[in-house]
């Protein structure tokens, strides 16, 4: 067949624009989203390429989600002719379907062609109908294939982009998230320790004012009673015994009742006999009997008396609040951590805000410990304690 010059000049013309037209359109990706590539990329096939119908389906290789777009009026429903080569299973091969069928009204019978993106069409295919006699044209279906793959490399990095935003969104989440937990535990952490000062103020001045009023009261009295004495004796006096007697008995409440104070601070069964002694000590003096297991030795001073404090309080609470029956205290160390339970079994309810569960939970914060307390509203009450051990202490010690 003889070549006429003027119409292969015109044709490989319009190649030449329609090339230049799609090579255009990469540049106008950048930065968009998936779903407006595809969107683009059929739209483009449509209006430049100047088809019938265009259907754009892009994958990520990675298997994420695809996006698939139509364009073009000539079918109401997706086209049975597309259907059938989506579920044949045959995409990675190119299809060129000689006659569509299925349009109503249309003048000549409209051709289609299938081209697939990627190895096996893992970019995803694109698909195309025209009633140009010629349709699909080496140049068409070049124009396609070109046009689908610049589409399949915008695609993926759309998805690229995509994923590192959302990575870095999550980041700055997560340092945002971080940032306010540490602020919030600057925030526990001053008021912890603003309580535990004022704490400590408060123990001095009841300690103050116990010694003032109790065993400095009672030694004035000795000496006063005791200077009577001695007038009186001076004097020959009769009532000297009465009064030597009164300053013994002033002495003598005096130094019971520095002993009191003393044994308030820190009971001498705890100093001398460590924690398990203490624990026997605090049971003895509760209503109802009291379950131990303390499998402890001597621990570090300030971690023996923090258990001490935690369950005493929560013994004290037992009885002054739980109704319970039975109530079991057990400690012992896992993970170079201390662990002191205290459970009962009585009505539950244990607020944790509380001044005293507040209290042991700052005196355990000081030593990096915490405190748990478990208490349904139908029953039952755990108060836990963890304190950690210094590096120092060894493990091997229970
Ligand atoms: N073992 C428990 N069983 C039931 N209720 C408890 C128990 N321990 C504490 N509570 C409740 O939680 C509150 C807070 O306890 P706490 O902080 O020790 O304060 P306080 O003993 O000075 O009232 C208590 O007032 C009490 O109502
Ligand atoms: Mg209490």
């Amino acid at each position: 067949m003889a070549v006429d010059p003027g119409a292969e000049i015109a044709r490989l013309r319009a190649a030449v624009r329609d090339l230049v037209a799609l090579s255009s359109i990469p540049a106008a990706w950048v930065g968009r989203e998936p779903p407006d590539i595809a969107a683009g990329l059929a739209g483009a096939l449509v209006g430049s390429l100047q088809l019938d119908f265009a259907f754009v389906r892009l994958c990520d290789p990675s298997g994420a989600g695809a996006v698939e777009v139509t364009r073009g009026n000539t079918w109401k429903t997706f086209p049975e002719w597309l259907e059938r080569h989506l579920t044949s299973g045959q995409l990675s091969c190119k299809e060129v379907v000689a006659d569509v069928a299925d349009v109503a009204g249309a003048v000549e019978p409209c051709r289609g062609v299938v081209i697939p993106i990627g190895i096996d069409a893992e970019g995803g295919l694109v698909a195309a109908a025209c009633d140009r006699t010629d349709f699909p044209t080496e140049i068409d279906q070049m124009l396609l294939s070109i046009a689908a793959n610049h589409a399949a490399t915008a695609f993926q990095n759309a998805r690229l982009i995509a994923e590192r935003i959302r990575a870095e969104e999550e980041l700055r989440r997560a340092g945002n998230e971080l940032e306010m937990k540490v602020a919030e535990r600057t925030e526990e952490l001053r008021a912890s320790r603003a309580r535990i000062v004022a704490a400590a103020d408060e123990t001095r001045r009841r300690i103050q004012r116990d010694l003032h009023d109790g065993a400095q009261q009672r030694l004035v009295h000795t000496v006063i009673t005791l200077k009577l004495a001695r007038r009186a004796l001076q004097r020959q006096d009769e009532d000297v015994p009465a009064l030597v007697t009164e300053a013994l008995q002033q002495a003598e409440r005096a130094n019971d009742e520095l002993r009191e104070l003393a044994h308030g601070i820190l009971p001498a069964v705890l100093t001398t006999g460590g924690l398990r002694a203490a624990v026997y000590a605090l049971a003895s003096q509760m209503p109802m009997q009291v379950e131990i297991g303390v499998g402890v030795g001597r621990l570090p001073a300030a971690v023996e008396a923090t258990a001490y404090y935690v369950v005493a309080e929560a013994l004290t609470n037992v009885a002054k609040h739980s109704r319970a029956g039975r109530v079991t205290v057990t400690a012992g160390i896992e993970d170079r951590t201390l662990e002191v339970l205290v459970r009962d079994d009585g009505r539950g309810g244990a607020r944790p805000d509380g001044s005293g569960l507040m209290g042991l939970a700052d005196r355990l914060a000081a030593l990096d410990g915490r405190l748990r307390i478990e208490s349904p509203a139908d029953g039952g009450t755990l108060v836990a304690a963890a304190l950690p051990l210094a590096g120092s202490f060894p493990p091997s010690q229970t």
